[in-house]
């Protein structure tokens, strides 16, 4: 899918009504952004399609290099899934825990990330990968650069659903000052550019309870992989 770079944010998904957000928009760094709320009109047709993900390729803890149990349980979709084991990080086009290849992105999600990154001028940002996080209370995420993919031109591109979290938003080095940036249900952060490699992170997540999603965050992280 292509999506031009004035296309009106509007796409018809299942030849129903076409799905457009106006959100409120938040600049956090030289290139990138808190898009408010841009993924509401998007979650009724995702949840589903996640679910089904899920039932392919089930949410893990995987385990870092250092040997250490990650909280936020993980799982992928896309042509390649993120990896981490005791030998490393990596991309890999088959899921280690079932032998088979990740299951395929679906279109819904496609389409929403294609949105955000078009919204905030990366027009032509075709991701390969779908990381999914989820975090039960107390789970978080160490700060950290997102490095492991081929072309550092395309932005990330990560939203965010049930209850809320604390994102934390460094510099191009550990040692930076991280600002704390509050992501609710249907938020999308993208950052690219001159920001793509700064560190972040999640603080412990707060036990609350989500309408829809219960006591549970779920993250999905766009990313040009390959
Ligand atoms: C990540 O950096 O992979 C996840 C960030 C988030 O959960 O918002
Ligand atoms: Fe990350």
């Amino acid at each position: 899918m292509k999506l031009e770079g004035n296309t009106p944010l509007t796409f018809d998904l299942f030849g129903n009504e076409p799905l457009q957000s106006q959100a409120a928009v938040e600049q956090i760094g030289p290139c990138s952004w808190v898009l408010r709320g841009f993924a509401l009109p998007w979650v009724q047709p995702m949840l589903p399609a996640v679910q089904a993900v899920l039932a392919q390729a089930p949410f893990r803890h995987m385990v870092t290099p250092g040997g250490f149990t990650m909280s936020a349980a993980l799982s992928s979709c896309g042509s390649v899934g993120w990896t981490t084991d005791r030998h490393g990080y990596r991309y890999s086009a088959v899921d280690p825990q079932t032998g088979q290849p990740w299951p395929a992105m679906p279109q819904v999600l496609m389409e929403l990330a294609c949105a955000a990154a078009s919204e905030t001028g990366f027009p032509d940002f075709i991701p390969d990968a779908c990381l999914i996080n989820r975090y039960l209370p107390g789970a978080k995420m160490s700060l950290h650069q997102d490095k492991d993919e081929q072309d550092l031109q395309w932005p990330v591109v990560s939203v965010s659903l049930g209850i809320s979290a604390v994102f934390l938003f460094g510099g191009l080095e550990r040692k930076d000052k991280a600002r704390r940036v509050a992501l609710q249900h249907g938020d999308i952060v993208v950052w690219g550019g001159v920001d793509r490699l700064r560190y972040h992170g999640i603080l412990p997540i707060k036990p609350a309870e989500h309408p829809l999603l219960g006591e549970q965050r779920i993250n999905l992280t766009f990313r040009k992989a390959m």
